[in-house]
C-alpha cells in the first residue's frame, strides 16, 4: 500500500524575471549587477525553510501559460530549450532542462476531470514553457533537481467573471489535494504570481537601478499590506471573499486563479502563513510566502 501523500508547503512564489536576471545563474545569458534584493534574500529564506521539508515534487501553476480553454498539465517527461521573455528580452533568455512529473500530473488531471473541469494533458514536446513556470520553479530551487508539475492558467476571470474561475480554482485545488495524497508523494504547491500588478511603461537606463524602484502608487501598496495582513493573520477566506475587488482594484495578477487554486489545495488556511520577503519590481506588488499545513503555523 501507498503512504499517503501530502502538501508540506504552499508558497506564494512571483515570477518577476528581473529576480532571475539579479541572481546571474549560468542558464541566463544577461548578466546584472545587483537589484531587488529585498526579494531576492526572501526567496533565499523561502528555500532554507522548504530545504528542512524533504518534499518530492513542485506543483506550479502559471498565469503566464494561459489556456483561454480549460486547464492544461505540462505532460512530456522533459522540457528543454530557450525561454525569452517576451517583454524583457533584454533580462531574460534562460536555457532550461526540467523534468516533469507525469504521473502526478495525470493524477491531477483525472482528478480534476472527474470534478466537472475541463481538462487536457499537453504532450507537444516543442512546447516552449512559460517564464512564469520557469522564474518560480528557479528562485524555489534553482538546483532544478526535482521534478516539477505545470498547470495552465484560463482565462475564466475574463471571459465569464473572478467568481466563476474562483469556482473552478476551488475544485481544481481540490483535486490537486485529493492526487497528491493518493501519490504518497510529499508535494509543494507553487502560487506563481504578484500581488498588485500595475507596473512602470517605461524601462530606467540602468533597469537594476534601485533608486528608481518602488510601488506605482498608494492605492495599490495599500492593498498589498493588507491581503499580506491577512495571510500573516489567518484569514484566507476573507481574501477568498475579496478576490474579485482586490483583483480589480490592485489589477492584481491574481486574475490567473493561481492563488485561489493554491489556498484551496490547502483547504483554505486559518493558520498565520510566514512572510519571507516583500519587494516591488518595476512598480509591482511582490510577497514570497510560505503556509505551512503540517506545523498549522508561522516558521520565521
Ligand atoms: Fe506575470
Amino acid at each position: 500500500m501507498v503512504k499517503k501523500g501530502k502538501i508540506v508547503a504552499g508558497c506564494l512564489a512571483p515570477h518577476p524575471p528581473h529576480l532571475v536576471y539579479a541572481e546571474n545563474p549560468e542558464q541566463n545569458e544577461p548578466t546584472a549587477e545587483c537589484g531587488w534584493e529585498t526579494l531576492r534574500w526572501g526567496y533565499e529564506r523561502l528555500r532554507k525553510s522548504l530545504a528542512k521539508k524533504d518534499y518530492d515534487v513542485l506543483i506550479v501553476h502559471s498565469p503566464h501559460w494561459r489556456t483561454q480553454m480549460g486547464t492544461h498539465f505540462l505532460g512530456v517527461e522533459k522540457f528543454k530549450s530557450l525561454s525569452v521573455d517576451p517583454i524583457f528580452p533584454n533580462l531574460f533568455r534562460y536555457h532550461y532542462d526540467l523534468t516533469v512529473d507525469v504521473p502526478l500530473a495525470e493524477a491531477i488531471h483525472d482528478e480534476a476531470k472527474s470534478l466537472g473541469l475541463v481538462t487536457e494533458m499537453m504532450r507537444n514536446s516543442d512546447y516552449r514553457v512559460d517564464y512564469g513556470t520557469i522564474v518560480s520553479c528557479h528562485m524555489t530551487n534553482p538546483d532544478w533537481d526535482k521534478p516539477i508539475v505545470g498547470i495552465s492558467s484560463n482565462g475564466g476571470a475574463r471571459y465569464f467573471n473572478m467568481d466563476v474561475m474562483q469556482a473552478t480554482m476551488m475544485k481544481l485545488g481540490q483535486a490537486t489535494k485529493k492526487a497528491v495524497e493518493a501519490s504518497g508523494k510529499r508535494a509543494v504547491l507553487l502560487s506563481s504570481n504578484s500581488l498588485s500588478h500595475r507596473h512602470f511603461v517605461v524601462e530606467s537606463p540602468v533597469v537594476e537601478d534601485m533608486s528608481l524602484e518602488h510601488i506605482n502608487n498608494h492605492n495599490q501598496y495599500l492593498w498589498d499590506m493588507r491581503i499580506i495582513d491577512l495571510f500573516r493573520t489567518g484569514k484566507c477566506q476573507e481574501v477568498m471573499d475579496i478576490m474579485s475587488d482586490f483583483t480589480e482594484q490592485a489589477t492584481a495578477e491574481t486574475d490567473g486563479g493561481s492563488l485561489s487554486w493554491m489556498l484551496s489545495a490547502l483547504g483554505i488556511p486559518d493558520y498565520p502563513a510566514t512572510l519571507h520577503g516583500y519587494g516591488t519590481v518595476i512598480g509591482t506588488g511582490n510577497a514570497v510566502m510560505e503556509w505551512d499545513p503540517v506545523s498549522r503555523g508561522a516558521n520565521a
